[in-house]
């Protein structure tokens, strides 16, 4: 028994939506939690599922949680009273791998099962690891789970072999509590990096550089309780832009930050896209028959992002022309294609490139079924612009990164409704 959601396309959308808070800034930020005792005040944190999942994992560890206003999230952090994060808590979500770095800073001793694999590529924790080996931990990986042990932490430089997102954060944080300088190179330049180490900062740490390839952590010998305000999610305020455009600009995004996604926007002002921006509110002009089509490539930030290539492939589909994808970031993320063909769109992949034979003027109503929470938001998106009736499947997958999707649709004037399927997942 699961849910689904019902599209009743053709719906003229206008109005102001709001972006709210980073998933995938608060994440790293509610682990970061576990390196202090203390008290946390974090705002702005979205309300949902894999927020949910972070809660629970901290919650296992000793930490007592709770949402003092709807946004506004309470951590207090007595001291852990483990180190192993189990199978049961990491599977729902390859993010609590980050949990790893912080228990082993503050522990040095930490436990948590692997990851596992997931619908978008294998994504394994390699790059993390090897980070916290250089740092002087010794690995042993058994049973499904890694364990890190170090008498202690001490700093050092450490060239990551990809800019990782997930590595970065790890080691970033495993490095706040080590003996020494730690000078990370080739790091992850997302702006999520730079929240967290804003929030790793307020909570005593000494990091400079973070935004940029080359992050230098003064090791501390304690941190404690910060507040932060977490950033806005610049992968919500894109599939929101992409929206406006596709209903010829009559949406306007408000809390969107041009410079946390400036090559998104580069992109779609080569399509023929005009933006004004007023105060914090976000105006787009753009003509569906008169944009151009586009090649783009996704690449660690500042390249295109990979959580924004499912939803500009709508706008690729309907636009006159022939626009290309090459995803390089993950190896399997072009599981939302098989959908749209099914809802009429053009499209054929070689390698890690997708062609995109544009001109749909409207999609063909019918079942389909989302693979990720960006592929689930696309097929929203396209529902929207269906003629007739679309039923978007597996949205426990938009479930995990969109905080009120369909109410803030609603509120746009989107048919869109949750409902219950007895044969849904
Ligand atoms: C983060 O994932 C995001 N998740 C992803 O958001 C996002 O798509 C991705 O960064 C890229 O921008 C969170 O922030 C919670 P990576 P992460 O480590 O950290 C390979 C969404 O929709 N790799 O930068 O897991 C990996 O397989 C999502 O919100 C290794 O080989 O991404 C991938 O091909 C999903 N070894 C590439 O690097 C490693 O040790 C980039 O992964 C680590 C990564």
């Amino acid at each position: 028994m699961g849910y689904a959601y019902k599209i009743e396309g053709g719906s003229k959308l206008s109005g102001i939506v709001e972006v709210g808070g980073a998933k995938n800034s608060a994440l790293p930020i509610l682990a970061a939690t576990l390196l202090a005792k203390g008290r946390f005040d974090l705002e702005n944190v979205p309300n949902l599922k894999d927020i949910h999942s972070m809660i629970e994992l901290l919650a296992h560890f000793g930490l007592e949680i709770h949402w003092e206003n709807p946004n506004h999230l309470v951590i207090i952090n007595p001291g852990l009273t483990g180190i192993e994060a189990p199978y049961n808590l990491v599977k729902k979500m390859r993010a609590s791998f980050l949990v790893m770095g912080p228990i082993l800073a503050s522990e040095r001793h930490s436990r948590v099962s692997l990851p596992g694999g997931c619908a978008i590529g294998a994504r394994p924790v390699d790059y993390h690891l090897k980070g916290f080996e250089k740092l002087g931990a010794k690995i042993v990986i058994e049973h499904g789970y890694v364990e890190a042990k170090a008498d202690k932490l001490v700093g050092t430089k450490i060239i990551l072999d990809f800019p990782s997102v997930g590595a970065t954060e790890n080691i970033m944080m495993a490095s706040t509590l080590a003996e020494g300088t730690t000078i990370l190179e080739n790091a992850a330049r997302e702006p999520e990096i730079e929240d967290l180490a804003n929030f790793l900062n307020a909570m005593g740490a000494k990091i400079i550089g973070a935004g940029s390839s080359t992050i230098v952590i003064e090791g501390v010998d304690h941190l404690h309780g910060a507040k932060h305000r977490v950033i806005n999610d610049r992968i919500q305020a894109g599939t929101f832009i992409i929206a406006s455009i596709l209903q010829g600009g009559s949406i306007i995004v408000k809390g969107a930050v041009r410079e946390h996604i400036e090559k998104f926007y580069e992109v779609l002002e080569k399509m023929g896209v005009v933006f004004t921006e007023i105060d914090e509110e976000l105006h787009i002009e753009a003509d569906l028959k008169n944009l151009k089509p586009v090649n783009i490539k996704t690449m660690p930030h500042p390249g295109y992002p990979t959580d924004l290539q499912s939803q500009i492939m709508i706008l690729m589909a309907m636009v006159n022309g022939e626009s290309t994808v090459a995803e390089t970031v993950f190896e399997n993320r072009f599981m939302h294609v098989p959908e749209l063909e099914r809802l009429g769109a053009h499209i054929h992949i070689e390698g890690h490139t997708a062609f995109i034979k544009g001109g749909v003027e409207k999609f063909s109503a019918t079942e389909v079924m989302a693979s990720d929470l960006r592929a689930g938001a696309s097929l929203v998106l396209a529902g929207i612009m269906a003629e007739g009736e679309t039923l978007v499947r597996r949205i426990y997958h938009i479930d995990r990164g969109y905080d009120k999707f369909e109410e803030k649709l609603t509120k746009l004037g989107a048919k869109i409704t949750r409902v219950r399927l007895e044969d849904e997942v």
